[in-house]
């Protein structure tokens, strides 16, 4: 199970005063970056690199959360029961990392609640992929493949970031994201298997996200505002760009296996280079969909938000056993 190191600051008390100076400080966290340590939440780090921490594991958090919405409105019209069992496990996988990289990001000191709130008011942002619809039972199968495996591909070097927290919740995730990959392949494997309409949705499904995954990798290494203080850091270890050729490369060859045409047409393989040659993405699209005017992004936020205002009686109720107990505990003691 994910755990957090035990020895963790209680973020309600007011924080420690440092006992070193700053400069000591500052030199120390250096220190452990240069040689490739971990930084632990009780370890003094930079507020700039605290900052990018919550920001980033937050906005990957929140589109764990919100990628339960487009899968999730097929588990009721799997064509069988295997198919239902697989996708319901695969969204409360997703589920399941939400959670993990809220904790992460609660151990820098904000709370579940702050983060939440950031996304229910559209202040946070979440991945622009999940902006998209699922017109077809295809869909699903092809966000498994394509989604999951460009989440692999981001995420993979993640497990190896500098903050220790969010590094050992990228280790099960991607483990997960292994499963999620593979069930999607397999289950388009099966409908280019089948008829000549199931083929066609395939090919229409392929068609559709293809662009969008490329783009989820965010943007050009030029235009990317966090990238370089990332790498400093630890915490990006591969570029955007180089991510996005490294799953160019390795979905040519699986396309070829599923027999689907991937939809651009400058897609080639360049013998100097080693790598593929691919089309230009839409950035204008790109941007628009991160900021908020994408096909799905408000029925996403309100689904969520709608999601939230109905657990509230669970939290009521958590709240209230959580009174209970302590109550009685201190009877006891009394
Ligand atoms: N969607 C929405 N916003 C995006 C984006 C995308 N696909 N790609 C980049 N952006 C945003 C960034 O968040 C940043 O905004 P901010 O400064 O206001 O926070 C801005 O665009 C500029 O981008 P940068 O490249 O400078 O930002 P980063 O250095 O943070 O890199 C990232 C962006 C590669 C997404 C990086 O944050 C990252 O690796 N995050 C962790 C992984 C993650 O969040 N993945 C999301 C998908 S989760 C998923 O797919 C679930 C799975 O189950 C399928």
């Amino acid at each position: 199970m994910y755990t957090q190191s035990m020895d963790m600051a209680d973020t309600t008390a007011p924080a420690p005063v440092p006992t070193a100076a700053p400069e000591a400080l500052q030199s120390r966290f250096d220190e452990k970056i240069d040689a490739d340590q971990k930084i632990e939440p009780q370890n003094w780090m930079p507020e700039a690199y605290r900052r990018t921490l919550v920001r980033q594991i937050s906005q990957h958090a929140h589109s764990e959360i919100i990628g339960m919405q487009p899968e999730g409105q097929w588990i009721s019209r799997a064509p069988s029961l295997k198919r239902k069992a697989i996708l319901l496990a695969k969204v409360q996988d997703e589920g399941g990392h939400g959670l993990y990289l809220y904790s992460a990001a609660e151990t820098l000191g904000t709370s579940r609640d702050q983060l939440l709130d950031a996304l229910h008011t559209g202040k946070a942002k979440y991945s622009s992929i999940f902006n998209y619809p699922t017109l077809l039972w295809a869909d699903v199968g092809v966000i498994g493949w394509l989604v999951d495996g460009a989440a692999i591909m981001n995420q993979v070097p993640i497990c190896r970031c500098s903050y220790g927290p969010y590094a050992r919740a990228m280790i099960r995730i991607c483990k997960e994201e292994s499963f999620h990959q593979r069930q999607g392949f397999e289950s388009l494997m099966v409908q280019m298997q089948g008829t000549p309409e199931q083929r066609a949705m395939v090919q229409d499904a392929v068609n559709r996200w293809w662009w969008p995954v490329l783009a989820m990798f965010g943007p050009p290494d030029a235009e990317s505002s966090n990238s370089a203080q990332g790498m400093r850091w630890g915490i990006k270890r591969i570029s955007n760009d180089d991510l996005r050729q490294n799953f160019v490369d390795a979905t040519v060859p699986q396309a070829a296996i599923l027999g689907v045409t991937l939809p651009d047409p400058d897609l080639k393989w360049n013998e100097e280079r080693q790598q593929h040659d691919y089309g230009a993405i839409d950035w204008t699209e790109f941007w628009e969909v991160v900021n908020g005017k994408g096909p799905c992004n408000k029925e996403r936020l309100s689904s969520r938000v709608k999601a939230h205002e109905d657990g509230q009686w669970v939290r009521d109720a958590a709240q209230a056993y959580a009174e209970k107990q302590q109550a009685r505990l201190l009877k006891e003691a009394a």
